[in-house]
């Protein structure tokens, strides 16, 4: 046990393939730590060259820098004048943080169904827009893009606003504008497992129209570096890559997601780093699409799995495959969560570290309080639990991933997923 907290325990382990190793270069881990140890995190301030970065990325747009993606969103939302009641329709699958604005804004999610390319469909937003939506949430996930021109068409027919979410997908472009740039506002992040992976971080792509801009002093009080820096000592993230604190193993579904009046600014040294990565984006881009092609084919051989549709670009955040057989007929939360929870343990054992698949929102927030219709949910119920979450990060090697690609049936086959 760690003495710190019953919540922590002890594990050495290696890991082979960790779920999100960070691209930092040596010097990029040396100048983290020198930081670290002599308080130039705190000081120092590379926030302006990283803003003057992202507005010339972004056609001299407005930037905003927060402490993270779900900080920018609220901004986007504040933008919006979200008031309590108001509908936002975001994909049922997605990253659960992204419902901490909109539960803090008072204001109710709406779940729309997902396309073959486990993005959100146009088509499921079309049908559950109400006269009490105000907004659009798009979250581009794993590296790929939602059908941004029909949800930017259908937007401005109903006269919504649509925030433009390239967490995960940030580099990705469709006809040369960079995501982030569509809707009325967009956002991006930096934080661990996000294509540029700072240690933190994010931004919000304010409006084309400035004075649409709310006042953010109210929202980003100040620079919170020392906890940002506390709660990423102990991240999960952290301990497979750095063997100072690989023992310590946090128990992350006890973690509560921070509110947001925690919601403040980047700070210089995870500024730097972004600054840094950034700088070589298209080598990293590179890497990632080349590991996610060797370990698609891989598993090609396997035959166990099948892909999404891909019709755009993709930059492979993640390497998305859906198991053709799962083996079981009905769709249990509770069963089939047991049953991740045993193969990512099993792959764990043996220093695998896979993400288990997003849960469908819908089902777990409570029908009474979130309405929805599992007809109007067709694709996300038939898909979310065949989905598996594959590292693809530039610091994998080929032959960690081809240890993953045999170590994977094998675990399946005992845990008949
Ligand atoms: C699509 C998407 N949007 C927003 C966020 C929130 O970003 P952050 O964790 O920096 O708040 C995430 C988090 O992973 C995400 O995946």
């Amino acid at each position: 046990m760690c003495p710190l907290n019953s919540k922590y325990r002890l594990q050495w382990q290696e890991m082979k393939v960790p779920l999100h190793p960070p691209a930092w270069s040596k010097k990029e881990h040396a100048y983290a730590c020198l930081n670290i140890l002599t308080a130039g995190a705190f000081s120092g301030d590379k926030r302006k060259e990283l803003q003057e970065e992202l507005k010339r990325k972004f056609g001299n747009r407005k930037i905003v820098l927060t402490s993270s993606g779900r900080s920018a969103i609220h901004l986007a939302l504040k933008a919006l004048k979200i008031q309590e009641g108001d509908e936002i329709i975001l994909p049922s699958i997605c990253c659960p943080a992204v419902l901490v604005p909109i539960l803090q804004n008072k204001a109710t999610p709406v779940f729309a169904d997902i396309n073959l390319e486990i993005q959100l469909d146009h088509q499921s937003v079309e049908s559950i827009v109400s006269p009490k939506t105000k907004a659009i949430l798009v979250p581009h996930l794993f590296g790929g893009a939602a059908p941004m021109k029909d949800l930017e068409r259908l937007a401005k027919e109903k006269n919504i606003g649509l925030i433009d979410d390239a967490a995960q997908s940030f580099g990705l472009e469709i006809s040369e504008k960079p995501l982030g740039s569509f809707g009325t506002s967009g956002i991006i992040a930096f934080g661990i497992g996000k294509p540029i992976s700072s240690w933190y971080g994010g931004a919000w792509i304010a409006p084309l129209y400035e004075s649409t801009t709310p006042d953010l002093s109210e929202f980003l009080p100040k620079i919170r570096e020392a906890k940002a820096l506390l709660s990423f000592a102990t991240s999960r993230a952290w301990r497979n890559w750095w063997p100072l604190v690989r023992e310590i193993d946090l128990d992350l579904e006890k973690v509560e997601v921070p509110p947001l009046s925690q919601a403040s600014q980047i700070g210089s040294l995870a500024s730097w780093l972004a600054l840094s990565l950034l700088k070589r984006e298209n080598l990293l881009t590179e890497c990632r699409k080349k590991n996610a092609k060797y370990l698609e084919a891989l598993l090609d051989l396997t035959q166990l799995f099948t892909w999404p549709q891909r019709h755009h670009e993709n930059i492979y955040t993640k390497l998305v495959a859906c198991l053709k057989d799962p083996g079981h007929k009905t769709v249990d939360l509770d069963t089939i969560q047991n049953k991740w929870r045993m193969l990512l343990s099993g792959l764990r054992q043996k220093g695998f570290e896979l993400a288990p698949p997003y849960l469908p929102l819908h089902l777990l927030c409570s029908r009474n309080s979130i309405p929805f219709r599992s007809e109007d949910l067709k694709n996300t119920e038939n898909l979310w639990y065949k989905m598996v979450l594959l590292p693809v990060d530039p610091p994998l090697r080929h032959q960690s991933l081809e240890e993953l690609a045999l170590a994977l049936p094998k675990i399946l086959q005992q845990v008949k997923i």
